[in-house]
């Protein structure tokens, strides 16, 4: 036992290297297919008007979780989506969520952008199942880390800290990493909103045992997609196209690397045929120049690249996004109705993404018959 724990120490420890020096998006093959078979988180209602409640931590019980015992039934699910509910832990591990709140509020804002879209990328491949964690053990078999479009996820070294203290409090069997994940997204939202935009997050997903690289490429939208292959991407996963262009807005934060918007395969910084706004793009040019053949990073949001807010969809109307696939919104009349609207300094933008957020969240979600409460994130157990 001591000897795999090495092993996989060793494999994780390789990963977390070669993570920091990554090469460009590098696409090998054109546009991914879309995969055919939608499955739809089940629709939200909203559950009553619950006011924005950023309470400050509450002290609360002591655990009455015992690590030695097995690990409770999940509790019948109420509202709002199939097999998740609010307040999940409430009786199992009620600091559960506190922790993973406190976790998060100390990581940098770059770290809290990269938990925001290591949520997006858990729910996209599998469903959320924290699967985007894991390691690779078997040589023949690489795991979603290690597919094309993980370029520079980040974020995970939070997901284990959490899920240990969450460990030292409640039992290791107490809280599943996809749930950590979710929570983790949510309140990355919640600090680089300044508090403005927070919600709750039904829990109750189960951790899943499968992850392949070959799957991420397929289901993930690459940055060069056109308009109706963002659609048709996100309703292979139940979500509407309103719903894709609200969590577009995500691209509010967080940096990109210039490999992602200039390649053979997304000519953004060429003038004769982008209609990025010309001062950004000379700006992108210096900032993405290197000696070295380096692969720069730049921010998303010149304007206030570390908060959440509806800056993104001005960025939009005024040429000023990095992808294909964000100043694709504009071409098709839903999508840049929707820009418009979301553009408009009046919440709506902000309630619609606290809605796709929690659907997203209930993207194949799996249950104990084909899933597990993970002891350990990146690694699947062995019982
Ligand atoms: C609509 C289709 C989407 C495409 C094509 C897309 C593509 C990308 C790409 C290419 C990057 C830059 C990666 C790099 O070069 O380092 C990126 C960054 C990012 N994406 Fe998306 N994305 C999409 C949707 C989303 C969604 C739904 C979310 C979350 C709700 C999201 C959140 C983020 C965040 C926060 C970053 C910055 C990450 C960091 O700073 O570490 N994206 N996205
Ligand atoms: C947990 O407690 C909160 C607050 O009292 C409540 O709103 C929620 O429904 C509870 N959830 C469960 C699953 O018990
Ligand atoms: C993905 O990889 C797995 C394991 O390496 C393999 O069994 C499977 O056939 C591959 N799927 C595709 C679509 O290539
Ligand atoms: C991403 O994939 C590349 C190979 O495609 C791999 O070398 C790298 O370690 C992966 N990144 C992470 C975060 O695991
Ligand atoms: C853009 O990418 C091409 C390769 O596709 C590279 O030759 C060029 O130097 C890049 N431009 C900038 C400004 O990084």
């Amino acid at each position: 036992m001591a000897k795999l724990v090495t092993v996989l120490a060793l494999i994780a420890l390789l990963g977390s290297t070669a993570r920091t020096c990554q090469a460009g998006y590098g696409y090998p093959t054109p546009v991914p297919s879309i995969p055919s078979t939608p499955t739809a988180p089940p629709p939200y209602t909203p559950s009553t008007p619950s006011p924005p409640t950023p309470t400050p931590v509450t002290p609360s019980p002591p655990p009455s979780y015992t690590p030695s015992t097995p690990s409770p039934p999940p509790p019948t699910p109420t509202t709002p989506t199939k097999g998740l509910a609010v307040g999940y832990y409430n009786k199992t591990c009620s600091r559960a969520e506190d922790i993973v709140r406190e976790v998060v509020r100390d990581a940098n804002p770059g770290i809290m952008a990269g938990l925001i879209r290591l949520f997006f990328h858990d729910c996209f491949v599998r469903g959320c199942d924290a699967s985007v964690l894991l390691d690779q053990v078997d040589p023949n078999s690489p795991t979603e880390k290690f597919g094309v479009p993980n370029l520079s996820l980040r974020g995970f070294e939070v997901i284990d800290a959490a899920k240990a203290r969450i460990e030292k409090e409640c039992g290791s069997d107490a809280v599943s990493c996809a749930d950590v994940v979710a929570f983790a997204g949510r309140d990355a939202t919640y600090f680089l909103s300044n508090k403005k935009v927070y919600f709750d997050m039904p829990a109750g997903r189960y951790d899943g045992l499968v992850s392949l690289s070959n799957e991420t490429l397929p289901n993930l939208p690459p940055p060069f997609a056109t308009v109706d292959q963002l659609k048709a991407n996100f309703a292979s996963k139940g979500l509407t196209a309103d719903e894709m262009v609200t969590l577009s807005g995500a691209h509010t934060i967080g940096i990109s690397h210039c490999s992602s918007f200039n390649s053979s395969f997304s000519d953004r910084l060429n003038p004769s045929t982008s209609d990025m706004d010309p001062m950004l793009m000379s700006s992108l040019r210096e900032q993405c120049k290197s000696d070295t053949g380096n692969d720069n990073t730049v921010v998303q949001d010149i304007k206030t690249p570390n908060k959440v807010d509806n800056k993104y969809y001005k960025n939009v109307l005024s040429h000023e996004v990095l992808f294909d696939s964000d100043a694709a919104l504009m071409k098709a009349d839903d999508t840049s109705a929707a820009v418009r609207a979301n553009a408009k300094d009046n919440g709506v933008w902000e309630e619609k993404f606290k809605a796709a957020m929690v659907r997203m969240g209930a993207i194949e979600v799996k249950t104990s018959a084909n899933g597990e409460i993970r002891r350990k994130c990146g690694v699947i157990n062995s019982y």
